[in-house]
């Protein structure tokens, strides 16, 4: 599973990059820096070219997270993610949310970035245990530490995990998937490569070479 990350500013950026890369991609991830410059009406417009999932990183009382995950749920994303650090009552309001819509939650584990490992890492594995216990659909791991990933697979059962930081965090993809991620999400090394297109592509091929 490939995932385009969709960090740019502009709306008809967001557009054109989403409408070139859409066949090699099976979803689009977008973000806040894309939704507070262009507004939350390009989610709707991206969920025509391929199915969205609304990385809004919801850590909030569960009332609060209820109303984000239902913006964007009404906005015609298929998943949100949320913060699997805000709790077992959080999560559970935006899965009852998102069932309310038929849509997916994935929960985050630990950032892929340094700051991660500063608190995250330590509560991983419970993390991973009350999205099971919540019925999650997924979990985001980094691609940025296989070791974690394995870990993460290990514990996660059936749930799908999926990997920010391949490629301008330093993440390699093969060993990304050895590690038994089910997708990866790339941003900056497809949209602000000279041809986001053929770079999708080219990701595209390589991950279905090795999950053959
Ligand atoms: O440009 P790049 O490929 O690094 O984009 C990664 C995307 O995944 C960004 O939108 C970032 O916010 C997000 N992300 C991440 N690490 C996490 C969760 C989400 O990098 N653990």
């Amino acid at each position: 599973m490939l995932i385009l990350a969709l960090d740019v500013l502009e709306r008809d950026v967001a557009l054109d990059v989403a409408r070139k890369c859409g066949e090699y991609v099976d979803f689009i991830k977008v973000n806040y820096p894309l939704v507070l410059s262009a507004g939350i009406d390009v989610v709707s417009e991206l969920s025509e070219i391929r199915p969205v999932i609304a990385d809004f990183k919801i850590a909030d009382i569960p009332y609060t997270a209820s109303l984000i995950a239902d913006i964007a749920f009404r906005h015609g994303v298929r998943a949100v993610i949320a913060h699997g650090f805000a709790g077992s009552d959080m999560l559970r309001a935006v899965r009852d949310v998102a069932d309310r819509h038929g849509g997916e939650v994935y929960a985050v584990t630990e950032l892929s970035s340094q700051g991660g490992r500063e608190f995250m890492t330590r509560h991983t594995l419970e993390i991973v245990d009350v999205a099971k216990e919540v019925g999650c659909d997924g979990l985001i791991a980094p691609a940025t530490r296989p070791e974690r990933i394995a870990e993460i697979k290990k514990r996660a059962e059936n749930l799908r995990v999926i990997c920010p930081g391949v490629g301008a965090q330093g993440g390699r993809l093969e060993d990304v998937l050895k590690a038994g991620a089910d997708g990866i999400i790339v941003g900056r090394t497809i949209y602000q490569s000279e041809d986001p297109a053929r770079t999708a592509r080219e990701i595209r091929e390589r991950i279905d070479g090795l999950m053959k």
